[in-house]
């Protein structure tokens, strides 16, 4: 078994990162610029953003964070979005999800300048994503490719099952391993909550990615011998053990999963690190307007 060391790749490309933004100084150009929403309080919210915020400091781009309490209006949130389009300083920016109830994501996220969506959530990024043409595509599925690409692992004529189909990374992902490319050409099964045959599907997959946010779900006598496991799952749990009073929890039953695969991502320190270093990357191709002018 060998543990796929995200923590350690992140690193690797955040240096990667660093020294082309270094070169773009020297050379005169301009320091990409990351801006970013956030919307009242919530802890993983608070947690993520403050990451963002380091890792676009380490990387040597400009940041900018703007704040709004709980009971801003989707009208106010919009007028943000028109400004951070119109603002030619910023090269990209986000709005940290989820929202509060009476505002509609969906709507915020239509809003953004497709040009400007280093989150790759905006429909006109997932469709170009779905047929393979270039665009931003979303943080942790990016990540997630590149642990495969940096590992050398083998994708082609794989049975990949996806756990999970949500907007930012079940449906994705499941793209993106079907794609004619490397990694991909997968043959892709996804699985969610309505699945019949769940089990049966995950013992026939020779790369398993769980993404359902269900900690410990996938447990030994679902996964086949020589596996490659890739979890996803970030849920904070209580915990007596650390200063935070909670811990993050994947969706694998590691200890028991572990000895079976070819490969698995521990958590935390498997996918999660890979996620903002992949939003840095974004924001280095929309800082250098590669992929649209
Ligand atoms: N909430 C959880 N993950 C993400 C992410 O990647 N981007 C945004 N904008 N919000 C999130």
């Amino acid at each position: 078994m060998r543990l796929i060391d995200g923590k350690a790749v992140a690193a690797q490309i955040r240096k990667e990162i660093a020294e082309e933004v270094t070169s773009i100084k020297k050379a005169g150009g301009k320091i990409p610029h990351l801006a970013a929403v956030l919307v009242g309080h919530d802890g993983g919210s608070e947690t993520y953003m403050a990451s963002k915020v380091r890792t676009c400091e380490e990387v040597g781009f400009k940041s900018s964070l703007i704040r709004y309490e709980d009971d801003v209006t989707e009208e106010e949130l919009l007028a943000c979005v028109d400004r951070l389009n119109n603002d030619s300083d910023v090269d990209g920016f986000i709005v940290q999800l989820p929202l509060p109830k009476h505002i509609s994501e969906q709507k915020i996220i239509e809003a953004i300048d497709y040009r400007k969506d280093v989150d790759g959530f905006h429909p006109i990024n997932v469709g170009r994503m779905s047929i393979g043409l270039p665009c931003f595509v979303s943080a942790t599925p990016a990540g997630i490719l590149e642990l495969f690409k940096r590992y050398e692992i083998e994708t082609k004529g794989k049975h990949c099952v996806v756990l999970g189909r949500s907007n930012i990374v079940g449906k994705p992902v499941a793209s993106l391993m079907m794609q004619k490319a490397y990694p991909g050409d997968c043959t892709v099964t996804v699985c969610h909550s309505r699945s019949q045959n769940l089990k049966e599907m995950c013992q026939s997959a020779d790369i398993i990615i769980a993404a359902l946010g269900v900690p410990e779900f996938l447990k030994a006598d679902m996964v086949k011998e020589g596996a490659v496991v890739i979890d996803v799952g970030t849920t904070r749990v209580p915990s007596a053990l650390t200063k935070s009073g909670f811990k993050l929890a994947g969706d694998v039953k590691f200890d028991e999963v572990s000895p079976k695969c070819s490969y698995i991502t521990p958590v935390p320190g498997g996918v999660g690190p890979m996620t903002i270093v992949s939003l840095m990357r974004n924001t280095l191709l929309a800082g250098k307007k590669e992929i649209y002018k």
